[in-house]
């Protein structure tokens, strides 16, 4: 995924009705699915576990603290936002979308989190989730902080989560979606259907925050490299579609990350994303 890549953050804001008749684009829609779901979740799934001292020898270990500081700074002023819009005591409740192994689980932890969701489309790397649940929880001191908390494997691009919690009625005050939101725009209804996933539980009031690659940045530099191919000694990205003209959904790349990540991925054109956070009720803050 877009480790390497310049990230940008974004955080909406649930609002009481549908928003008004945004126009969400129809065309350019990435056509009806050449799926690459069950590619990227393979790839996930075989992303061997590694140990804190081969990550520390990794070549892309300082980039990775840099996205966890990045993380944790927005995890850190929406946890803040919540509980300033909250009762003392209150529960808080929070949806980890795309969570993967959970690399997030200590910010929820830190966060006091009384309810955590936490859901993948890749099946290993959720088991990897809750097995690190767990042994975060093993000592009986933080056993009384332990969060309620359900996992589970889902395409949250073409199935509805929401069906899936245990109460389906939830009212969730943080929907977090790190470094994933852009395999959806592989096309509308996928974008769709992810944008709904992360708004239909949200009290309103309350915040959807992700990060996903800048696509701006991307596209530079395509231009600045005259190629289709770029990159460095960490990371390649070979564009897969129409640079000259990107289609708003299923502008394709694939991306090389180190050892790490080799998938396709999509640019997200960001007015898009934000029309049809609008659509469903979420507004840009
Ligand atoms: C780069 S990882 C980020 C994991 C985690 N959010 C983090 O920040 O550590 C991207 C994650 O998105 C998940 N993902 C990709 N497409 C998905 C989809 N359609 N539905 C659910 N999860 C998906 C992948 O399996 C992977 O775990």
């Amino acid at each position: 995924m877009s480790e390497s890549e310049e990230n940008s953050t974004s955080v909406t804001e649930s609002r009481d009705s549908e928003g008004e008749s945004t126009q969400t684009p129809q065309h350019q829609d990435g056509g009806n699915g050449e799926q690459h779901s069950a590619i990227v979740a393979s790839h996930y799934n075989k992303i061997q576990e590694r140990g804190l001292v081969a990550r520390k020898k990794s070549n892309i270990y300082f980039m990775r603290n840099f996205n966890n500081w990045i993380k944790s700074c927005v995890i850190d002023k929406y946890t803040a936002q919540v509980k300033g819009k909250t009762p003392l005591g209150s529960p808080f409740r929070v949806l980890d979308m795309c969570c993967g192994k959970g690399g997030d689980l200590i910010k929820w932890s830190n966060a006091n989190v009384t309810h955590l969701i936490c859901t993948d489309i890749a099946q290993v790397s959720l088991e990897q989730c809750e097995n690190r649940f767990k042994t975060m929880y093993q000592k009986e001191r933080d056993f009384q902080r332990k969060p309620k908390v359900e996992f589970f494997a889902a395409d949250a691009t073409l199935q509805q989560l929401r069906s899936k919690y245990h109460d389906p009625s939830i009212k969730l005050h943080l929907v977090s979606c790190q470094f994933a939101f852009h395999y959806s725009f592989e096309s509308f209804k996928q974008a769709d259907c992810m944008m709904k996933n992360a708004a239909e539980c949200l009290d309103e009031g309350f915040y959807f925050i992700g990060t996903i690659p800048d696509a701006n940045e991307l596209m530079k530099r395509q231009r600045r490299a005259m190629s289709d191919t770029f990159g460095n000694d960490i990371y390649r990205i070979q564009f897969l579609c129409d640079t000259d003209n990107p289609p708003l959904f299923g502008a394709k790349y694939n991306f090389q990350l180190d050892e790490v990540v080799d998938c396709p991925e999509f640019l997200v054109h960001f007015p898009t994303f934000e029309k049809l956070a609008l659509k469903h009720g979420l507004r840009l803050v």
